[in-house]
């Protein structure tokens, strides 16, 4: 992902989440040096983007986005395995993330990876009727 990329990104997000993030922390993300990625078609659109901090040896991934217009074609995996190989080069041993319980979509590519619960936190995301706890996921990098 390049600065160039963040108007597509940003486009793409919010056709995807409820509750989208900004522009300015996509840009916060690039200033910090994350491992920041975009999914480009052969015709050079961009139809996903997968944000993921690396530090003292744990992974966190913070957003993995397909545009809903492209999801159920195996996008979200390819990206998924190719942010798991960026954190295992950055010698993280572990990897967490945070996901909504009513996201099944993601539940399952989560689990089907191998991630595990690993804990709760609640009232973590917004919700159209007030807050939703974050599932904690967890992943041992071999
Ligand atoms: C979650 C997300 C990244 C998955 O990407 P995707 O490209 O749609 O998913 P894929 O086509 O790669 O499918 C991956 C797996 O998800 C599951 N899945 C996909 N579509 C599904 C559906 N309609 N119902 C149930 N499970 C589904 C399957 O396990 C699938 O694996 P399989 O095809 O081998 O059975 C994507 O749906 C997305 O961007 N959602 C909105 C943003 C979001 O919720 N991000 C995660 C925040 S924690």
């Amino acid at each position: 992902m390049a600065g160039t990329d963040l108007d597509q990104v940003v486009d793409n997000e919010m056709r995807s989440y409820a509750f989208p993030w900004t522009r300015g922390v996509f840009a916060d993300c690039l200033k910090s040096a994350y491992e920041c990625w975009v999914v480009q078609t052969g015709g050079g659109e961009l139809i996903g983007h997968g944000i993921l901090s690396v530090g003292a040896g744990e992974a966190h991934l913070l957003n993995i986005c397909i545009r809903r217009d492209r999801q159920g074609e195996g996008h979200g995996r390819a990206l998924l395995h190719h942010m798991l190989d960026c954190a295992r080069l950055r010698r993280a041993h572990v990897v967490f993330l945070e996901v909504r319980p009513s996201n099944r979509v993601a539940m399952t590519l989560y689990r089907s990876l191998g991630f595990e619960p690993v804990g709760r936190r609640p009232g973590y995301y917004p919700a159209d009727r007030g807050v939703e706890d974050a599932q904690v996921m967890a992943l041992a990098l071999a």
